[in-house]
């Protein structure tokens, strides 16, 4: 690849009017997958996929994304590959480029998705850092698009931790102007530098530390865990801290019609509960499924 590569490492690396071709490309790979039809635009392709934390969901859906679209996918656990005996994410991403079409990228430290970006001369995509996932939203919105049938109007709330997916939440509600209320206990808010570029982009984003005030009348409730990965040693305190947090049925008494967002996986009886996982009001699922159609339209879209 002789041009410098697109990377996707948060939601605001593509433009409102990119992010909306995204979405309707990943509309039509899923009535495509849905109706047999073949749409092998990657053949011959190979996406490289590094892992240091776990995944079901973004392994599976990248996975299988690769093989539908025609091409291919290499699973490379931190501790199959070089990097897990110290060989730096440099000359990893300047190897991997000579090999693969595009990189996925699940690190902690968001910098090291940055420092992968850099020497990359294919595109790099981020499957969850510590502070953003953006594929994550792409998902979400491709969900919320169908549910609402578009954004306009559309009202979100946010309640419990202002983590990584809530942040990319935060700037992709503000790219497609979805009105956003995120409640986080004191000190677990989402970064004040995410906040100031949401609201940059023209996003209405009000924060606050009352679920009630974000859940009554919102379209869509959001949640995630408590403890993300690398948090274990928090947990005492984190589960202290988000008491009062948990979306249940009391809360969604304040918004009846709402849908119930989740990324998944959910810790049932921390930040919601079972009755509201496996009620009528819970798209988690559907979310989960368009993890597939979306990351298959992101990379055919930066691959082209
Ligand atoms: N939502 C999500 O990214 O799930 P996994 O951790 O299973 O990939
Ligand atoms: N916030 C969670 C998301 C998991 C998909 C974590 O980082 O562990």
């Amino acid at each position: 690849m002789t041009d410098e590569p697109r990377h996707f490492l948060e939601i605001d690396d593509v433009s409102t009017d990119e992010l909306g071709a995204i979405l309707d490309r990943a509309d039509e790979y899923k009535r495509a997958q849905h109706n047999g039809e073949a749409h092998e635009d990657l053949d011959g392709q190979t996406l490289g996929m590094i892992f240091q934390k776990p995944s079901t969901r973004t392994r599976v859906s990248f996975e299988t994304g690769m093989t539908q679209l025609g091409g291919h996918a290499v699973f490379l656990g931190e501790d199959d590959i070089q990097l897990g005996r110290g060989e730096p994410l440099k000359d990893t991403s300047r190897t991997l480029s000579r090999y693969v079409d595009a990189v996925m990228a699940r690190v902690f430290k968001h910098e090291n998705a940055e420092v992968l970006a850099e020497y990359a001369t294919v595109p790099v995509v981020n499957g969850l850092t510590d502070d953003a996932h953006p594929c994550q939203t792409l998902a979400d919105l491709q969900t919320i698009r169908e549910l609402e049938g578009g954004f306009d109007g559309v009202s979100a709330a946010w309640v419990g931790d202002g983590n990584n997916v809530a942040q990319s939440f935060a700037v992709g509600c503000a790219l497609t102007d979805i009105d956003l209320t995120v409640a986080t206990p004191e000190g677990y808010g989402i970064d004040d530098a995410v906040v100031e570029r949401a609201r940059e982009l023209g996003g209405n984003l009000a924060v606050t530390n009352d679920p009630v005030e974000a859940a009554t009348d919102a379209d869509v409730i959001y949640t995630d865990v408590w403890i993300s990965m690398g948090q274990e040693d928090e947990r005492d305190v984190r589960m202290q801290a988000f008491e009062g947090f948990q979306v249940n049925s009391e809360l969604l008494s304040y918004a009846p019609d709402a849908s119930v967002m989740h990324c998944l996986p959910a810790h049932r009886g921390e930040e919601v509960t079972d009755a509201v996982v496996e009620s009528d009001q819970s798209v988690v699922f559907d979310q989960a499924e368009n993890r597939l159609h979306a990351q298959k339209a992101l990379l055919s879209w930066l691959l082209e």
